[in-house]
């Protein structure tokens, strides 16, 4: 209460009552002194203009929506670079901030325990430092970007939080490479390639073989010829279909010597090994089959192989005669002073052999005690070529529905060298892991979730991305007789081994 006499401070004041706008008419209360100079005359003078206006905006994000939808359906690619990207790129901006707090990849920059009085506390500190979203760049698969780590932060849960990411930035996946030293690079998928593309195969070109020469001999002289023609390492890159971030998938031999492929039966992997063999079929290679279902799987590249196993016994003997030859590889490496068969002058080198063992189970398991005798002598060789071949031009590609232990003893250590890793649709979890797990923890779900609609899918490593989804390319069996044919010529005779009869 406010006592008598004493002087009512201004600010106390009751305020002064608005003096109605006279030219406002009644009826639009409030309008006034939110909006003052509005008037409603000059309202109505102004609603065409505003209606027009409104009218034209209306029309212009229509037609930049269409325009969008158009661009988008005849040139996906333009419609990404000039619409796409910059919206990801924003989104990717504006999403950081709360993406680190929230998959908890944040830093710090104070230290994490402190005095309080007389105690010393320990906690983490608020104030959180963000990890630095860079070099975030349009790629025709979607865009890559890097995160420069903290000291102190590790890149396993930005690994962890990639599904956050993708979901945060409305994308197919996210790949986080963790391999780099001090940053963590990301491939941003924005579709799943390997399946928008249909479900149809992806079809072998029928264009000229990659790296293919020209052979002037006669093929009777094509012994002579393709043996002196001295490999490169590049012949040992096979293109075998296509990465879901728009590359080639190659196995490459050169980066990884040895390979390990699984998948259930129908998931892919004779339609695999048939991609890769007919891309080494044109070069100066020798292929060795070992398929101890009796041929069923491998008879169709007979031609061009170098020697082929149908059984268990002639695989031991096959398989026995390449570690001879490797044994001898590695004298005349040591003659040379090479450390491997590419350091050798071109005019001695070997010519490079694949060993392709097309379902691995019928190599190890055994029903009789004579059996046993046989798969130890096969698989002790394999084994051997495996821990040898690497740097004497000896390769081996193992095809199998599963690699555990159960096979036998052997099998864990064979696993253990071959280092490229394929993982086609597989039934059990576990296959999965041996395939994957004790390499690329976090490709196990992509594996995992393969679609058994689409054929040929796989998760592989892959050297510069760790791993990644491919799919092969499809050889119809005409397809493949046709390259089998025209290159059965160039199948280099091995010491020790006879070539299938024709
Ligand atoms: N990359 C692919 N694209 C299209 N179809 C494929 C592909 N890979 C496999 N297939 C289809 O799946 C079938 C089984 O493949 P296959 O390679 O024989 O499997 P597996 O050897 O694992 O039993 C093939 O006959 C083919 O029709
Ligand atoms: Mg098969």
């Amino acid at each position: 209460m406010i006592a008598a006499g004493t002087v009512m401070p201004p600010a106390l004041a009751p305020p002064p009552t608005p003096t109605p706008s006279p030219s406002l008419t009644p009826g639009i209360p409030g309008f006034a002194p939110r909006f003052p100079g509005v008037t409603l005359e000059r309202l109505q003078a102004w609603l065409p203009t505003i209606i027009t206006a409104a009218v034209v905006l209306v029309a212009v994000v229509v037609a930049l929506a269409v325009l969008s939808r158009l661009l988008r359906w005849k040139a996906p690619r333009v419609h990404w670079y000039l619409i796409g990207f910059p919206l990801l790129r924003l989104r990717m901006r504006h999403s950081w901030r709360h993406l680190c707090l929230n998959a908890s990849l944040t830093g710090t920059d104070r230290p994490t325990t402190g005095q309080l009085g007389p105690l010393l506390v320990k906690g983490r500190p608020i104030m959180p430092v963000l990890p630095l979203l860079r070099r975030i760049r349009p790629r025709t698969f979607g865009a890559t970007a890097v995160i420069l780590l903290h000291p102190g932060q590790i890149p396993e849960p930005f690994v962890n939080a990639a599904e956050a990411m993708a979901h945060a930035w409305g994308v197919h996946a996210v790949r986080v490479d963790a391999r780099l030293r001090g940053r963590v690079r990301l491939t941003i998928l924005t579709a799943d390639r390997l399946i928008s593309e249909g479900t149809e195969p992806v079809t072998w070109e029928t264009g000229p073989l990659p790296r293919q020469r020209a052979v002037t001999s006669h093929p009777s002289d094509a012994i002579e010829a393709i043996t002196p023609a001295a490999a490169v390492p590049a012949d040992l890159a096979a293109e075998v279909g296509q990465r879901e971030d728009g590359q080639r998938w190659v196995i490459d031999l050169v980066t990884f010597p040895h390979w390990l492929i699984t998948g259930a039966t129908q998931s892919g992997k004779s339609t695999l090994i048939n991609a890769a063999v007919a891309r080494w079929a044109a070069r100066p290679v020798a292929l060795v089959g070992i398929d101890c279902k009796g041929g069923m799987e491998l008879a169709p590249h007979a031609p061009r192989l170098s020697a082929l196993a149908t059984g268990r016994a002639e695989a031991a003997d096959i398989l026995a005669a390449l570690v001879v030859e490797t044994q001898r590889r590695m004298g005349l490496c040591r003659q040379h002073g090479a450390r491997n068969i590419w350091q050798l002058p071109p005019e001695v080198r070997p010519v490079p052999v694949v060993v392709i063992v097309d379902e691995l189970a019928e190599l190890y398991l055994v029903a009789s005690r004579a059996d046993k005798d046989e798969a130890l002598r096969a698989t002790t060789h394999l084994l051997r070529l495996a821990q040898l071949g690497a740097a004497l031009g000896v390769h081996v590609i193992v095809a199998g529905q599963r690699v555990g232990s159960d096979l036998g003893p052997g099998v864990t250590a064979l696993r253990a060298q071959l280092a490229g890793r394929i993982c086609l649709r597989v039934n059990d979890e576990e296959t999965v892991d041996m395939t994957l797990g004790d390499l690329y923890p976090d490709a196990v779900e992509a594996a995992q979730q393969i679609d058994p609609a689409v054929k040929g899918i796989a998760v592989t490593t892959a050297d510069e991305a760790g791993w990644i989804r491919a799919r092969s390319v499809y050889l119809s069996p005409e397809q493949l007789a046709a390259v089998i044919a025209a290159t059965a010529y160039l199948a280099p005779v091995l010491p020790g081994l006879t070539p299938p009869a024709a």
